[in-house]
């Protein structure tokens, strides 16, 4: 049902974690299933993620794509980083099984929220990023 990528990821993810004093966090829940996951950015003036870490309250599917996303995002500047959708994430685990799919949402919205904060903390806007919910 899972893929080796998924397993690997799932019970041996990359980043867990928080970031002190993070540039950016983003917590978002799942409506469908109520899992919870927060990211944490550390976003240099360059505009490049130097590092990046999180923590998710759910399912296997929703940790290893988590631990995938923060791997994706790891050294991106922001706009490369807002490019990062589930698909992408979901393509880089070998794929998740249909009724797993909204679990990798988790991931993009997390991170789009993670921006957000950025965003608003440093008093700019960036092009394509819409509010999170
Ligand atoms: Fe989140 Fe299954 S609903 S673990
Ligand atoms: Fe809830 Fe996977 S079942 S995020």
């Amino acid at each position: 049902m899972y893929s080796e990528k998924v397993m690997d990821h799932f019970t041996n993810p990359r980043n867990v974690g928080e970031i002190e004093n993070a540039s950016g966090v983003g917590t978002v829940g799942n409506a469908k299933c109520g899992d919870i996951m927060r990211i944490y950015l550390d976003i240099d003036e360059a505009g490049i993620i130097n590092d990046v870490k999180f923590k998710t309250f759910g399912c296997g599917a929703a940790v290893a794509t988590s631990s995938m996303a923060t791997e994706l995002v790891k050294g991106k500047n922001i706009n490369e980083a807002l490019k990062i959708t589930n698909k992408a994430v979901m393509d880089a685990l070998d794929g998740l099984p249909p009724v797993k799919v909204h679990c990798s949402l988790l991931a993009e919205e997390a991170i789009h929220a993670a921006l957000w904060d950025y965003a608003e903390k440093h008093g700019i806007v960036i092009d394509g990023l819409e509010k999170p919910k």
